[in-house]
């Protein structure tokens, strides 16, 4: 049987706590990707803020400067994550509320909050569907959902590259790709599950250049977990391996260049019909 839910929310976290002092400066592009969600949210009030997979907090900081947001509550399972999400949150004045949990376990009210924002962590989401579920439930009525995550085709040089190496790295470096990215049409089916209505839904498909190290510097900060068990000499080996092959697959210049694919989607829970 494979892992559950909260069996990977454990592992997943674990891993960004053992990064989390190098998460802002690793992932500080995402940050663009973040704030141009929160712009394209519909006018509206929300004081009452849910972020599921919430890390640092940057989701939340930028619907609270937007929106004058009082209340947000941080889901995620990393503790890590959560300090400091707590701290960059009530720094603008915002009160916290934290809990280390699984998106499928999250202790939040069901009708509860005007915002679900989840930026970066639906692709760690085992179940996704069930996901999609556990986040519009706490939604008021006329509440709106926000997502962000790795779309279909990110990084598709690097897992190949990845399948190409011999000896074989760790079948989970390949893996976690298959579990991960998410099409436009794979997102509809979840947000009708969930009794959602699509706002707008966008998939940007974009080619990028970046130092090869800083790609895998990259790497390393949101895959942590996946080096869980292995020997640290074979671990050795399989990273001079990648980074030897992710240079050789890069421009004189050391410029490695990948497919950089991100989901989009603002979506609504229906006011009519319900009491
Ligand atoms: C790449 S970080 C994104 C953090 C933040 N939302 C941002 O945009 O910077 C992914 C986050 O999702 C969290 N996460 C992973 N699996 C989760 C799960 N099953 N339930 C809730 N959060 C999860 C991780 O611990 C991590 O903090």
């Amino acid at each position: 049987m494979g892992e559950t839910s909260a069996q990977a929310a454990q592992r997943v976290g674990a891993g960004f706590t053992a990064t989390v002092e190098q998460y802002e400066g690793a992932l500080r592009y995402n940050l663009d990707g973040v704030r141009r969600l929160v712009a394209s949210l519909p006018d509206g009030s929300y004081e009452e803020l849910l972020d599921v997979g919430c890390g640092t907090g940057w989701a939340t900081l930028a619907v609270a400067e937007r929106f004058g947001t009082r209340r947000a509550i941080g889901v995620d399972p990393s503790r890590g994550m959560l300090e400091k999400y707590a701290a960059a949150v009530e720094a603008v004045g915002v009160t916290a509320e934290t809990h280390a949990a699984d998106v499928l376990e999250m202790p939040v009210a069901d009708g509860s909050v005007d915002a679900v924002i989840s930026t970066m962590a639906f692709h760690w989401f085992v179940d996704k569907a069930a996901a999609t579920r556990a986040m519009a439930r706490t939604l008021r009525p006329g509440g709106v959902f926000a997502l962000l995550a790795g779309g279909e085709g990110v990084e598709r040089e690097y897992r190949e590259l990845l399948e190409s190496l011999t000896p074989a790295v760790p079948e989970r470096w390949i893996a976690t790709y298959d579990r991960g990215p998410t099409g436009l049409a794979e997102m509809q089916d979840h947000l009708e599950q969930a009794g959602l209505e699509p706002i707008d839904i966008w998939l940007e498909v974009r080619r990028r250049q970046t130092p090869f190290e800083d790609f895998l510097k990259r790497m390393e900060v949101i895959g942590g977990h996946l080096n869980e068990g292995v020997d640290p000499e074979i671990l050795e080996g399989h990273r001079r391996r990648v980074w030897e092959a992710t240079k050789a697959a890069s421009d004189a210049q050391g410029r490695y260049e990948y497919t950089f694919s991100k989901l989009f989607v603002i979506a609504r829970r229906p006011t009519v019909g319900v009491a």
